[in-house]
């Protein structure tokens, strides 16, 4: 089979059909307004998804509450917003019927903006900090969850996924640094608690078997004392835990997981290769092949990190432009059983008809991702976020931001 036979091929989660194997990342694009519902600009972004028919999107981090968030203008998950949300799925819907979408359900914790929010945290690290969380306050974030879950569902979501990556909340509980001793620390069994009551909880909440739940996860996130190391302040990767969070919510009714990797402030070119450094993105096929091996088959598993393999020019060494491109890399991980559908995250915002234009063999129109990482200065700026190599209203934006406020030192947040 050559690559567009297999990125083309339908694929099962759950008791869904997906259209094929290109997965559109959760992406936070500070676009909402100032009730964290969907505006004009973010009516355009998932349209063009829709349009460019990718098989699965993961509507970005929405938060389930807007006391602590990360972003000014960050999507929210409220009573308030379920009409709103339900509006926007309508629409999408009715572009095309087939597209798939979960909502990527978050809390910030220590990633919360002090500036217009509350820092909280499970236990304070160095250059961090915040407000320590109570039991009550963990039970209640908990509640929010679910309320949250059952907006997705009321709204017309197929699913949500639950954000256990990247240094928000859900990995705050998770990691061996959280060794505080209280329900929600200290022993492995303490610190899973929050993510498997969650599941369970939401599991129950909605009751609806075609209701996919999943979870993006940072399997490492790569400082010590991170999720997937050795102990409280080890070095060391140690994965036992890890694995033992995606079989622990798989036996919980997960139907799919994302792999990831990586904190947004400490280790973020785990998170997304830079333009330098694109080969650290095999570290993420590692990953993507140790979840399929430790998962059973039917439950699906999606790579990340493709952005950095561009068409045929890229700054991978030692293969060939043939091989080492978006598409042949991607169906050559599909094929060898490494993971069943590929995520494409910055490459989404360079092209949002990467799939529609494979299908249509119009291969040579395809925008590539040139990791120019001025999408991640947008975010971290609290300005709206899109592609600024290709898009003339990010990049006048982007002009206009770097004239009033300058470089930006340091590209973390
Ligand atoms: C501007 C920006 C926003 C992002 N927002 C999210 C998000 O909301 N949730 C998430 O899990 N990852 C988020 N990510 C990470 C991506 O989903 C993805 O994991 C990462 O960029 C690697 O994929 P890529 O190489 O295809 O870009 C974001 C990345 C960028 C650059």
């Amino acid at each position: 089979m050559d690559y567009k036979e297999i990125l083309w091929s339908p694929v099962r989660i759950g008791n869904h059909e997906c259209i094929n194997r290109f997965f559109a990342q959760p992406m936070e694009c500070v676009d909402s307004d100032t009730e964290g519902n969907p505006t004009e600009r973010t009516y355009r972004r998932y349209e063009n998804l829709y349009k460019g028919n990718f098989g699965f999107v993961d509507l970005e981090a929405i938060t389930v509450t807007n006391e602590s968030r990360a972003r000014k203008t960050q999507l929210e998950i409220m009573p308030r917003n379920e009409k709103p949300l339900a509006k926007f799925i309508k629409h999408l819907k009715s572009i095309h019927p087939k597209v798939k979408i979960v909502f990527q359900l978050t809390h910030s914790g220590e990633i919360s903006e002090p500036e217009f929010s509350r820092r909280v945290t499970v236990k304070p690290i160095y250059g961090k900090g915040g407000d320590l969380l109570t039991e009550e306050e963990v039970d209640h974030i908990i509640d929010q969850f679910v309320l949250s879950s059952k907006i997705a569902q009321a709204a017309g979501a197929d699913g949500i996924d639950l954000k256990f990556c990247h240094g928000y909340l859900g990995s705050q509980i998770l990691r061996p640094y959280n060794d505080r001793k209280w329900k929600y620390g200290g022993a492995w069994e303490n610190r899973s608690r929050f993510a498997y009551d969650l599941m369970e909880r939401i599991r129950k909440g909605v009751n609806d078997k075609n209701f996919l739940i999943g979870s993006k996860v940072s399997v490492w996130e790569g400082f010590p004392g991170g999720c997937g190391s050795a102990g409280p302040d080890s070095p060391l990767m140690d994965l036992t835990e890890s694995i033992d969070l995606l079989k622990g919510l798989e036996a919980r009714g997960a139907s799919y997981f994302v792999e990831s990797l990586g904190n947004v402030h400490a280790s973020m070119n785990y998170m997304e290769a830079v333009q330098d450094e694109p080969y650290l993105a095999y570290l993420h096929f590692y990953f993507a092949n140790m979840m399929k091996q430790a998962l059973k088959p039917e439950t699906v598993v999606i790579g990340s990190s493709f952005s950095p393999f561009r068409g045929k020019k890229n700054k991978l060494l030692f293969i060939a432009p043939g091989k080492s491109s978006l598409f042949a890399m991607g169906a050559r991980c599909i094929s060898d059983g490494m993971m069943d559908m590929i995520g494409l995250g910055r490459q989404s915002f360079a092209d949002p008809f990467t799939p529609l234009k494979l299908k249509e063999g119009r291969e040579e129109e395809i925008k590539y991702c040139t990791q120019c990482m001025n999408c991640e200065e947008l975010m971290i700026r609290q300005q709206p976020v899109g592609c600024v190599a290709f898009n003339k209203s990010y990049a006048e934006l982007f002009k206009e931001i770097r004239k009033t406020m300058g470089k930006l030192t340091e590209l973390h947040t």
